[in-house]
């Protein structure tokens, strides 16, 4: 690593940002990300993070790391479900946010703080901002299709226009095609309240921001981001996805990655391998499992499995059926946790079966790889639908698990024409958002912008 000059040094004192990304996986990827961005264009970068899923620090040898007690333990933290975790980080972690942020700003190793950049969902830096005279901007990590969709969902309550009220699940909202009752985003945690209080502060506490940053582009979301542009205006939009592109080689992954599903995907043919996994908080039945893993046998094509500890429901980790190794030596790999990015990119990987976090759908989308949608919660129903109906680079597995649809969908995605079409349109994706972060490009320009935006503070 080149050694920094002193002048150097002296310019990213006057560029020092404070960080804080929410602790869990699909939210500090891309923070860590933007941070390595604005890193390499010359802003000195301090993270705050909670004591609970610590980045680790050693990743990132030019950043300056500050942990903060967030009062959860290790039993909240297997437990509780995550939104209601947000909810209870926002009331422990304001305090010694303050604390931190107060010590830092007296101490003249660093430079003068330009501006905080935290999640959206850390609702309580509003108060800190106000009380320390710090600009704030926000960190958005869902697809903007979702904010637009609940967005236009309120609206259409709201003013009684919403054609359907109630219905089957599989009912077409004709006022947000193609989007069904079943797709529509679903927050729910174990206390009704938590949701609608978490969301009121958090708008709350947007409305204040002084920017918006989200992990998508132009070439894949321009509609669904004229609708949020217009609804969170005069907070300026910066699309400046997908993050993980524009940082290339930065690793942030809570949990140790397994290389040597590396090695053995060298070893198989072009496009031959679907990879499946469901991300860092996705969990499944035992049942689920055991109907994968038949359909996965009966498919008859190679795989690479990711299967995290803790996401069988109420087991650690549970034995694969009798037979299922025998039948799958040849041709199946499982492991704890992947280096994913490398795995999506790697040339043998043809498919990727997915709970469509955005940041898998993005990683997806930007490798070129097609999928097999199995959407848990949250945005992710949504981001499944447009990956199936809009964007057509993906079919969705409707009926949850079921080794007959399973095997047919596998078949479907890895083999034949339809295969081919969706290769294709999902390329076409793919260099739109490499187009995008040329020089030149949206998410260039937005970068450009996010720079002067800060400096203008
Ligand atoms: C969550 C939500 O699901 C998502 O919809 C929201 O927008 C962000 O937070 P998560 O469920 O973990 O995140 O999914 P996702 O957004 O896809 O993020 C998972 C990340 O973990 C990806 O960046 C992926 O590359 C990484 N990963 C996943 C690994 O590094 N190894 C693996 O084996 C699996």
């Amino acid at each position: 690593m080149e050694e920094s000059t002193d002048l150097q040094i002296q310019e990213r004192k006057i560029r020092h940002l404070v960080i804080l990304p929410l602790p869990f996986q699909g939210h500090i990827n891309p923070m860590l990300q933007l941070a390595t961005i604005l890193h390499s264009k010359g802003f000195s970068i301090t993270v705050i993070h909670t004591h609970s899923n610590s980045p680790n620090p050693s990743n990132f040898p030019n950043f300056n790391f500050e942990p903060i007690p967030d009062g959860l333990s290790d039993h909240q933290l297997w437990t509780e479900d995550p939104l209601t975790l947000v909810s209870i980080l926002n009331d422990t972690c304001q305090a010694p946010f303050h604390d931190r942020l107060s010590r830092l700003l007296s101490d003249s190793r660093h430079g003068p703080v330009r501006c905080i950049i935290t999640d959206e969902l850390f609702h309580f830096t509003k108060a800190v901002a106000d009380q320390l005279k710090l600009p704030r901007i926000l960190l958005g990590t869902s697809s903007a299709t979702c904010y637009a969709t609940m967005s236009s969902l309120d609206f259409l309550q709201q003013n009684g226009l919403l054609s359907i009220t109630d219905g089957q699940p599989d009912t077409l909202i004709p006022e947000i095609p193609p989007l069904r009752i079943k797709d529509i985003p679903d927050f729910s945690t174990t206390d009704p309240d938590t949701f609608e209080r978490l969301g009121a502060n958090a708008l709350n506490a947007m409305m204040s921001a002084l920017g918006y940053i989200m992990n998508t582009f132009d070439g894949l979301e321009s509609t669904a981001l004229k609708k949020v542009r217009e609804d969170r205006y005069p907070i300026p939009l910066i699309a400046m996805g997908p993050l993980y592109k524009f940082s290339q080689g930065t690793s942030n992954s809570l949990l140790t990655q397994d290389y040597s599903c590396m090695a053995w995907l060298d070893k198989k043919a072009p496009q031959s391998v679907i990879y499946i996994s469901f991300g860092s908080l996705a969990s499944i039945d035992k049942t689920d499992l055991v109907e994968i893993a038949w359909g996965l046998v009966n498919s008859d094509q190679p795989f690479l499995w990711v299967v995290r500890p803790g996401s069988i429901r109420g087991h650690d980790w549970v034995k694969l059926p009798e037979g299922f190794e025998e039948k799958t030596r040849e041709r199946g790999q499982i492991v704890k946790w992947s280096s994913q990015q490398e795995v999506l990119a790697h040339p043998s990987v043809g498919g990727f079966w997915t709970h469509n976090g955005w940041n898998s759908t993005l990683e997806s989308i930007c490798e070129g790889v097609p999928m097999l949608c199995s959407p848990y919660l949250w945005d992710q129903k949504v981001n499944a639908r447009y990956v199936s109906h809009v964007w057509r680079v993906g079919i969705q597995l409707e009926n949850g698990f079921e080794r007959g649809e399973i095997e047919w969908a596998i078949r479907r995605l890895m083999v034949g024409t339809e295969r081919d079409e969706m290769r294709e349109r999902v390329g076409a994706l793919k260099e739109n958002a490499m187009c995008c972060i040329e020089k030149g490009g949206s998410s260039y320009e937005s970068l450009e912008s996010l720079i002067d935006l800060i400096m203008s503070f």
